[in-house]
């Protein structure tokens, strides 16, 4: 910049001296010249007069050419005597020889035409530059001549040469002043638009805190003034941005809810941890990426590609297989310009997993449906006793006692059904139900003593090792009693008389380990991981004669997970059985 303007300006200077002194060498050669051709007109005159006063010089060449000699000298100029046809009478520097003839010389053409003739060209006579000046033809005595003078140029060339130099030595000079001068004058200008420059750089990189220092009154004042303004400006609207780009992304990672916002090439444009963690993948890599590839989805795909399409917000479901099976509820808002409503250019997909509620929601139906069946059973057998007894059945005394004693088997079973559907949803519905401590070794023994008389009359052996002392455990007492109880008694239920049940309990690192295990029936490998769903019986037939609901198991997983107990089943089919029951106890 600085160099540009210094080359400009030299190259100014030098364009207006070099005009001044070529314009000055020509007015001052073109003033001579007029001067010179005013003083040969007036030295011809004074020829043209003594040859009018003596004609006769004419008709006598050797006197002309003696006369034209003298006047010569004495005017400093060469004198040339011509006649109408161009011929050289006379020349005061050629003394002899024939010259050439005259008549194309423009000097002598302009003065045929009765005008004083003018010219300047280098003469081939003497060949130097000469000014040539012709008096109009004269009709003197008999003869008709033009008198020409002429002389050189000498001195102009002479004066130009020095105005030459001197045009060099103010180039020489003017550039070194403009040198000097000019230096300080553009780095005044170019100093703070420097500095503005520097200024710009920095809060390009981020100092936004930077001002421009210049003190002027000039227009470089008011721009470093309106630069300092813009830069305040600019550091408050990024600083109000930054704010609520910080508060966008607080809000954004505190939802709970994954949310993805997608253009309306359905492009991913923000995507929260909650979405990263949904659907398995890293924001920074798919920002800029197709829906398609966060959820390969093709239903979703469409549904956002018609909510574009129609500009409606709508919310859907749909079932995603990637990176886990899931049901997740879709709402979309659009994102519309604000300053022109009817344009969308993106939408903000709120996603809410609802594959617990899904599977919950089925759970219980299936469970209303179960229950219903469940019920039904019993209470059929009830009222078809009832009715047959009705009919006259009544009357016979032997019939009616094994009704009546059906009817009371049918009833206790439906009474226990009932009692085991409030337990389960007593035991799910109170998560947190009044916990206490309890001595472990204590409600283990009052477990064996219920169980015992049930166990000898189906003639089935209970051998019970119970370490003595086990630690303390928090829960509900009443709940963990029905957890042995329940697991007991299927012990006992699936073991043929005769057969054994083992009870044992022992403490190891901070766990209760309790193993009721007998020389039972078996459970099949496919069967174990459906054992402890709501009604599932392994065989309804092998089952139902030993008259069970399907619901023991069941409320064995819900007090174990109360205990944050864990349950391990060990199975050899037509052999025996290992319920192991895993307690974490205080530390
Ligand atoms: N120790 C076991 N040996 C063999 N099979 C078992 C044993 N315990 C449970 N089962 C099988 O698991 C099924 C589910 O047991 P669960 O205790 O939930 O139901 P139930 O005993 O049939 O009925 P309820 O206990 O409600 O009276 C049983 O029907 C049975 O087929
Ligand atoms: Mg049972």
């Amino acid at each position: 910049m600085q160099r540009k303007l210094f080359i400009t300006f030299s190259v100014i200077l030098l364009l207006a001296i070099l005009l001044t002194g070529f314009l000055s060498m020509h007015l001052i050669r073109s003033s001579y010249l007029d001067e010179l051709e005013v003083r040969l007109v007036s030295n011809g005159r004074l020829i043209e007069q003594q040859l009018e006063k003596d004609k006769t010089i004419l008709t006598n060449l050797t006197r002309l050419r003696n006369i034209v000699h003298d006047y010569g000298k004495i005017t400093e100029s060469r004198i040339t005597i011509i006649d109408i046809d161009g011929n050289v009478l006379a020349d005061s520097f050629v003394e002899t020889g024939v010259i050439e003839n005259h008549i194309n010389r423009p000097e002598v053409q302009s003065a045929l035409n009765g005008e004083v003739g003018r010219s300047v060209r280098k003469s081939k006579t003497v060949n130097i530059d000469m000014l040539y000046v012709s008096l109009p033809l004269r009709q003197i005595g008999e003869n008709s001549i033009i008198i020409r003078l002429a002389v050189d140029l000498m001195e102009i060339e002479r004066i130009n040469g020095i105005l030459f130099r001197y045009v060099g030595i103010s180039i020489i000079f003017g550039l070194l002043i403009s040198l000097i001068t000019g230096f300080r004058v553009i780095n005044k200008i170019i100093e703070p638009i420097k500095e503005i420059t520097k200024v710009s750089k920095k809060i390009s990189e981020g100092h936004l805190n930077r001002k421009v220092h210049v003190i002027s009154n000039d227009e470089i004042g008011e721009l470093a003034d309106n630069f300092n303004i813009m830069a305040s400006k600019l550091k408050f609207t990024i600083e109000e941005l930054s704010n609520s780009n910080t508060k966008f992304k607080a809000l954004l990672t505190s939802m709970v809810n994954p949310i993805i916002a997608i253009d309306n090439k359905r492009n991913v444009i923000v995507i929260n941890p909650a979405a990263e963690t949904l659907f398995n993948v890293n924001a920074q890599e798919v920002i800029g990426k197709h829906i398609l590839e966060i959820v390969r989805n093709n239903a979703l795909d469409e549904t956002f590609k018609n909510i574009f399409l129609s500009n409606t917000e709508t919310k859907v479901e749909i079932q995603i297989k990637d990176p886990d099976i899931k049901t997740l509820k879709i709402y979309t808002n659009l994102i519309k310009l604000e300053d022109d409503p009817n344009k969308t250019i993106g939408l903000v997909a709120i996603i809410e997993d609802v594959t617990e509620i899904r599977k919950l929601e089925k759970m219980r139906s299936d469970f209303v449906a179960n229950v219903s069946h469940e019920l039904r059973t019993p209470l059929t057998s009830i009222s078809g006793f009832v009715e047959t007894l009705k009919s006259g059945a009544i009357d016979d005394e032997k019939t009616k006692m094994r009704f009546l004693d059906i009817i009371e088997i049918e009833t206790e079973r439906l009474r226990r059904l009932i009692d085991d559907i409030l337990t389960l949803s007593e035991i799910e519905n109170t998560k947190r139900s009044q916990k206490q401590d309890f001595n472990t070794t204590e409600l283990i023994a009052e477990v064996e003593q219920i169980i015992m008389p049930i166990a000898t009359n189906k003639n089935v052996e209970v051998v019970s090792e119970i370490e003595q002392g086990l630690p303390m455990i928090t829960g509900n007492p009443d709940w963990f009693k029905q957890m042995l109880i329940n697991l007991m008694d299927n012990a006992i239920k699936y073991t043929p008389e005769g057969g054994l049940v083992n009870l044992s309990a022992y403490s190891k690192y901070n766990k209760i380990i309790i193993s009721v295990k007998d020389t039972g029936i078996g459970i099949p490998k496919q069967d174990i991981p459906r054992l402890f769903e709501r009604f599932y019986r392994i065989d309804k037939a092998r089952t139902r004669k030993i008259g069970g609901t399907g619901l023991g198991l069941a409320i064995v997983k819900h007090i174990a997970l109360s205990f944050n107990a864990t349950i391990k089943v060990n199975s050899d089919l037509g052999k025996g059985t290992e319920f192991i029951i895993i307690i974490p106890t205080k530390a």
